[in-house]
């Protein structure tokens, strides 16, 4: 494999940056980041070029407000603007009047671009690649009913989790809590868990998840499936799962061996109810007459089957809700424990984007004491 350039590694975080929707005046500094500070006439034709393509890709709104920061910044420090930007943007102004994103809950699509630096890792289901890119359909509106339907940054960081610790979660039966827009489980099912059950008591949420799954050519049931021996390696589930109604039968036939939740901690009227699920999920199975534990899954130790445990990962906004949670752990005779520096990714994958401040989540392994 030729090694990659440090200019073909900027540009990369540049195009990247733009994929993923991050701010245009992130986007333009990454860029100046290429050239020592300067737009140049390459980066211009750069940023032309791929707002071309993503204007035939539908998010032409995006590309208008790129193009439109780079002529002010481009004239602002007397440079030439390239004929061509000029004339997309122009294009731009005569088909798209008015910026519709502003409005409602319009839904768009963002390209979530893994890098994977060189030599570092071998991703099992492109190992030639050093990058994944996951596209997701969501809402730029995070708040007003939309919630599930935003990428929020703990499932950023629990992303990178799976994809930097494949060991953990290869062939593993995961259950996820909350899953919003589903990023994290397409990326265990890319790590080929066995087993990926996504769940969301938000029916909308839940329907918008299962078009992100079949963007991801990822086929998913909605009803536990009791025959696996599908084409793709990982069996994905989708399931309504309102924590409140769950039943502790139900949350018995899952039977994980890895729990996740992202951003799940801000409710506190709803923090009894989810651990009620953890404390379900987490329990032990019941032993067989024989005395061995009743479980589907074929990972055991020698002393029997592989303890259980959740990651949450979360950014405590508010520190009384935060304390609600671990008061209510502490009841439910769970163990916590604070792993984010010990198990952090060693490295960034999502380096390009500057929107997503890592540091502010925080990952907690929980078990049953
Ligand atoms: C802040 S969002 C996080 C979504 C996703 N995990 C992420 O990090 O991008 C919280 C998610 O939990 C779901 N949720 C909230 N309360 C819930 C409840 N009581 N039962 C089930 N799901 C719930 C929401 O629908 C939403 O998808």
């Amino acid at each position: 494999m030729v090694a990659e350039t440090e200019a073909e590694s900027q540009y990369l975080h540049v195009l990247s940056a733009f994929l993923a929707m991050e701010p245009v005046d992130s986007v333009i500094s990454l860029a100046r980041g290429c050239n020592g500070g300067s737009i140049t006439e390459n980066a211009q034709r750069f940023f032309w070029e791929i707002c071309v393509k993503a204007a035939a890709n539908g998010n032409a709104t995006y590309a208008k407000k790129l193009l439109k920061k780079l002529i002010n910044e481009v004239e602002l420090e007397n440079g030439e603007v390239l004929d061509e930007v000029y004339e997309e943007y122009a294009l731009y102004m005569l088909t798209f009047k008015e910026d519709i994103l502003v409005k409602d809950n319009i839904r768009i699509t963002k390209f979530i671009s893994f890098l994977f630096r060189e030599g570092s890792y071998k991703h099992p289901s492109c190992p030639r690649s050093r990058k994944l890119v996951i596209p997701l359909q969501c809402s730029l509106n995070m708040l007003e009913g939309d919630t599930g339907c935003s990428i929020w940054p703990s499932s950023l960081f629990l992303s990178e989790f799976v994809l930097s610790n494949p060991e953990l979660f290869s062939n593993k039966s995961c259950f996820e809590v909350g899953s919003g827009v589903g990023m994290v489980g397409i990326c265990l099912a890319h790590v080929k868990a066995k087993k990926v059950i996504l769940t969301d008591g938000d029916l909308l949420t839940l329907s918008n998840m299962k078009l992100n799954l079949e963007r991801n050519h990822l086929n998913y049931d909605d009803e536990l499936l009791k025959q696996p021996g599908e084409a793709q390696s990982t069996q994905v589930k989708c399931i309504h799962l309102p924590w409140e109604t769950a039943s502790e039968s139900e949350l018995s036939e899952y039977r994980p061996d890895i729990i996740l939740g992202a951003d799940v901690i801000y409710d506190p009227s709803c923090l009894p109810h989810l651990l009620r699920v953890l404390v379900a999920l987490l329990s032990k199975p019941p032993k067989r007459d024989n005395g061995s534990l009743e479980t589907e899954d074929s990972d055991t130790t020698p002393q029997g089957h592989s303890p259980k445990v959740a990651y949450i990962a979360s950014v405590i906004r508010n520190a009384d809700t935060f304390n609600v949670f671990l008061t209510l752990v502490d009841q439910m005779d769970l163990s916590i424990t604070d792993v984010t520096t010990e198990l952090r990714p060693p490295f960034e994958l999502l380096p390009y984007m500057h929107s997503y401040d890592r540091s502010s989540v925080r990952l907690f392994s929980i078990s049953s004491r």
